[in-house]
């Protein structure tokens, strides 16, 4: 059974308690620092200023990047793999740090959201994708292309991932889709690994993580949202159901028995 903790307070002062080398895998969906009167999105068809909360206002990104991708770095085994989403507000200064750290840069992965809102002012594109860096302290990191493959019905996996935004599920206003997670974690870790968001928000990393039986270690600075994320992964079983409730697997007979066969290995 997965090992699942969540401790609420501020990611940087408790990634210093972990020890050196002591985590598998980080996925990482910081504040992407968007918020705020020139940033307007869209709600119902209207028009308002993009407000994720107090949490997503960071006078200095450079410094508040730098000081927890510093620790999560450290924290990382030498064989481990850290992703982090964003985008265009906060993509190139965590590119900046984790090159002048000398991570290795492994893949820049672009998620494409086909159902993203549109956008109703005329002035630039509709923002329909986020980004996510992965990268690694060595070249020799875990990473499982050969199951990236039979999910991507035996063709290799690329670095355009087309996955819709998901309805939430909670009240946390950046909640991510699970599908989403699941190819991360799939591709990144191995059951019983253990997997590391500093920033847990409703808590999509460890439901995931608890689904895949992986362990799972979690920080949220909000009461509010350690709350949901605690109840939400509380409710969540141990199982494979997310992969086959995308309808090209379960439709799929080949392709659904030979996912079970590679669990089973
Ligand atoms: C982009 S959201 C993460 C959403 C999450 N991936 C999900 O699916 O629900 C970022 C979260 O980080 C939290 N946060 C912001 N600054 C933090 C800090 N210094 N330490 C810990 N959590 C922080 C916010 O409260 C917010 O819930």
């Amino acid at each position: 059974m997965s090992k699942i903790e969540i401790k609420k307070g501020d990611c940087i002062k408790l990634l210093k308690k972990l020890k050196d080398g002591s985590v598998d895998m980080i996925f990482a969906d910081p504040p992407y620092n968007l918020s705020g009167k020139s940033n307007q999105t869209v709600q119902s068809g209207k028009p308002i200023v993009c407000d994720k909360g107090e949490w997503d206002i960071i006078n200095d990104l450079e410094e508040f990047n730098n000081l927890w991708i510093k620790e999560c770095i450290r924290v990382l085994s030498d064989n481990g793999t850290i992703w982090i989403s964003g985008t265009l507000h906060n993509h190139p200064s965590v590119g900046c740090i984790l090159k002048n750290n000398n991570l290795w840069i492994i893949n820049d992965i672009v998620w494409y959201k086909r159902n993203a809102p549109p956008l109703l002012s005329k002035t630039r594109l509709a923002p329909s994708t986020e980004l996510i860096w992965l990268a690694s302290k060595s070249k020799k990191y875990y990473f499982d292309y050969d199951l990236g493959k039979i999910l991507n019905q035996g063709k290799q996996m690329r670095n355009l991932w087309q996955i819709n935004a998901q309805r939430h599920l909670t009240k946390h206003p950046t909640e991510k889709p699970e599908h989403l997670l699941e190819r991360i974690i799939l591709l990144g870790s191995k059951e019983n690994d253990l997997i590391l968001d500093p920033f847990t928000g409703s808590g999509t990393t460890g439901v995931v993580a608890k689904k895949l039986n992986r362990n799972f270690i979690g920080f949220e600075i909000s009461d509010e949202f350690v709350k949901i994320a605690k109840n939400r992964i509380k409710d969540t079983q141990d199982s494979k159901d997310l992969i086959f409730s995308n309808k090209d697997i379960n439709n799929d007979i080949a392709l659904k028995k030979s996912i079970l066969n590679y669990f089973k290995k």
